[in-house]
């Protein structure tokens, strides 16, 4: 399919980051999102049924956009694309990893965590990143501090947010959206209970 946008901050003010791990959940997964409004959707390449749920998903839940997440080298990227993500996602970004994400044909978002990895991607032409780990490397005030010197740089913070802490990273005139796993506790998936991941993707769609 069409990239749905160059952007991937602008798919969705949080974007749900998901582990599956019985590919059977990736469609009831995906509705429940989709349902509960947030209809750009993460799948991690971290287990063996990753590159299958995106594949269900893009087959399933047309209303989804699908990406992939833990894109860390030009294999996952091809493997990710073959799939049929429509974005990619990475934790961290080296020449290599960046060379195969531009010349991959949809949007992406590289890692970057420190002043001097924001700055080689803005070198590069890059403006949009994820901020990993995001609570973990600093939070809402690290952000907001890198907004002063290096402004041109937007970012998805990723990484330990949640509903408490969302709000003060998505005030920042440097995130466009926020990642996290927040919305798919493990005992809801195990349990199956999709009106569960729904509500909480609802109320995860109203933070902003
Ligand atoms: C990621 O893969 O982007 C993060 O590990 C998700 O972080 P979270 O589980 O703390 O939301």
């Amino acid at each position: 399919p069409a990239p749905v946008t160059d952007s991937v901050l602008e798919l969705a003010p949080v974007l749900p980051v998901v582990v599956v791990d019985d590919p059977a959940d990736a469609v009831p997964l995906a509705r429940a999102l989709v349902a509960g409004g947030l209809r750009a959707v993460e799948v991690t390449l971290r287990t063996a049924g990753a590159l299958d749920a995106i594949r269900a998903i893009g087959a399933e839940v047309p209303e989804a956009v699908v990406g992939a997440g833990t894109v860390v080298s030009p294999e996952t990227v091809e493997a990710a694309v073959a799939a049929g993500a429509r974005f990619l996602v990475s934790p961290a970004c080296t020449e290599t990893l960046l060379a195969s994400m531009k010349a991959s044909g949809v949007p992406f978002l590289p890692g970057a965590s420190t002043a001097s990895e924001v700055l080689a991607l803005l070198e590069r032409g890059v403006r949009e990143m994820k901020f990993f780990p995001a609570e973990a490397a600093g939070g809402a005030a690290y952000l907001k501090s890198l907004a002063g010197p290096l402004p041109q740089a937007r970012f998805c913070p990723t990484g330990g947010v949640s509903p408490a802490n969302a709000p003060a990273y998505l005030a920042l005139p440097n995130v466009g959206c926020v990642g996290g796993s927040w919305m798919l506790p493990a005992d809801a998936v195990a349990a199956k209970d999709w009106d569960r991941v729904e509500r909480l993707a609802r109320e995860a769609s109203g933070l902003r």
